[in-house]
């Protein structure tokens, strides 16, 4: 039968659900809208980088496109298109716009300066741009992965990405694990300043800074690294050379987790690559075998929260993109794998560590933005 009342009511009811899926429209839209806009911007700024745009503009001085196109060497229509663009997106500075477009003069306003060009900064984060592009370029890869369940190997992200991968972590690195991470624990600073020199051995060291890091501000140190990419392990020499530790560093092209692998190390690290492993228990066993009766096995990866939920926060969300695009799909291009993924929770490592032989972990107090660090109990 027809109910007036009813029928109006069931209309309010419509109308607010298209009203509340109109909101929810809207602001989805916008959003995809602002990450398309930010897109175009990590692109543009990739650009900038890799052709050594910004350094230039970074000195104070104002600059026309065509003394940006004969500083670096770019064509002067490609520079100009680049520094307007760079205007509209708030990363350049135009000093009047209203000039001619080619007495229009550009500059890196001074507060953006050092997050694109320091490469000493702990806010440095150019390689955070480059990586991301560099993670793109397998992507016909990936798409085939994502339907065959196989994976991507590390090296089809090509040199940009593990340029990238070392720029990244590079600052922290020297900056805080030889001098605030690792005094921080007193008995390990005590054994790492004592005679005799101590042994540390660094478990997927990629470009080796974590190795040159440690090295540089205990002495007395000497470290092995151990990385299964041959064209990182260079670059490791070459930073050790650099930094004039050649005599306490060596660097070797091993999978770390080869069984065959002993030690008698006082501490054992193992920075950011527990969760790109393939077979993550096979390499916390060596490393069980690597490590003194009384050493340290240290492991710092990524900070995410101890459990999923819809709520994720920026290193959440941050981790789960650079899983989907490089980490889950490098870490199965072995099999078997356990197809960790960036995104490793705390249980998941104690889970691996338990497997492997060790009796539990420990969170250490060590402040990061990106990382929580574990201590690795052997008894
Ligand atoms: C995210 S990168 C971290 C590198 C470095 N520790 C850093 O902090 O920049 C992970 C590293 O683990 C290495 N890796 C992956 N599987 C490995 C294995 N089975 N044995 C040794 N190294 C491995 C990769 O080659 C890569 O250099």
């Amino acid at each position: 039968m027809f109910h007036p009342q009813r029928k109006e009511l069931s209309v309010k009811r419509d109308n607010s659900r298209d009203e509340s899926v109109a909101r929810q429209k809207e602001a989805f839209l916008n959003k995809v809208l602002g990450s398309a806009l930010g897109a175009f911007e990590v692109f543009t700024i990739y650009i900038g980088a890799r052709l050594g745009l910004y350094d230039p503009l970074a000195q104070g001085d104002w600059l026309t496109p065509g003394q940006l196109a004969a500083v670096c060497g770019v064509h002067e229509r490609y520079g100009r298109e680049w520094l307007e663009q760079q205007t509209m997106a708030g990363i350049l500075e135009v000093e009047d716009a209203s000039a001619a477009p080619e007495q229009r003069r550009f500059r890196l306003p001074p507060g953006h300066t050092e997050v694109l060009t320091d490469i000493d900064s702990l806010d440095y984060l150019t390689p955070l741009v480059r990586q991301l592009v560099a993670a793109t370029i397998p992507l016909e890869e990936l798409l085939a992965a994502f339907q065959s369940g196989s994976g991507v190997p590390y090296e089809s992200y090509g040199q940009d990405f593990r340029q990238a991968q070392a720029d990244i972590n590079r600052a922290t690195l020297l900056g805080e694990l030889g001098n605030i991470w690792l005094p921080s624990l007193k008995d390990l600073h005590t054994r790492l300043m004592a005679d005799p020199p101590a042994r540390v051995a660094d478990i997927g060291c990629g470009a080796g800074w974590s190795s040159v890091a440690m090295a540089g501000a205990y002495p007395k140190l000497s470290v092995d690294g151990f990385d299964l990419d041959a064209p990182s392990v260079e670059m490791a020499r070459e930073n050790a050379r650099q930094a004039g530790l050649s005599d306490r560093l060596n660097f070797q092209v091993r999978d770390a987790g080869d069984a065959s692998l002993a030690g008698d190390y006082d501490l054992v690290v193992a920075i950011e690559c527990i969760h790109d492993l393939s077979d993550p228990v096979a390499v916390l066993k060596a490393m069980l075998k690597l490590i003194k009766d009384d050493g340290f096995v240290l492991v710092a990866d990524m900070r995410v929260a101890e459990a999923f939920s819809d709520q994720g926060d920026e290193v959440e969300r941050i981790m789960y993109g650079w899983s989907v695009l490089a980490c889950l799909p490098a870490g199965m291009a072995d099999t078997p794998s356990a197809m960790t993924g960036t995104v490793m929770r705390p249980a998941t490592l104690e889970r691996y560590a338990q497997e492997a032989g060790f009796k539990g972990i420990e969170i250490l107090d060590i402040d990061n933005f990106f990382w929580r660090f574990y201590r690795l109990r052997q008894n």
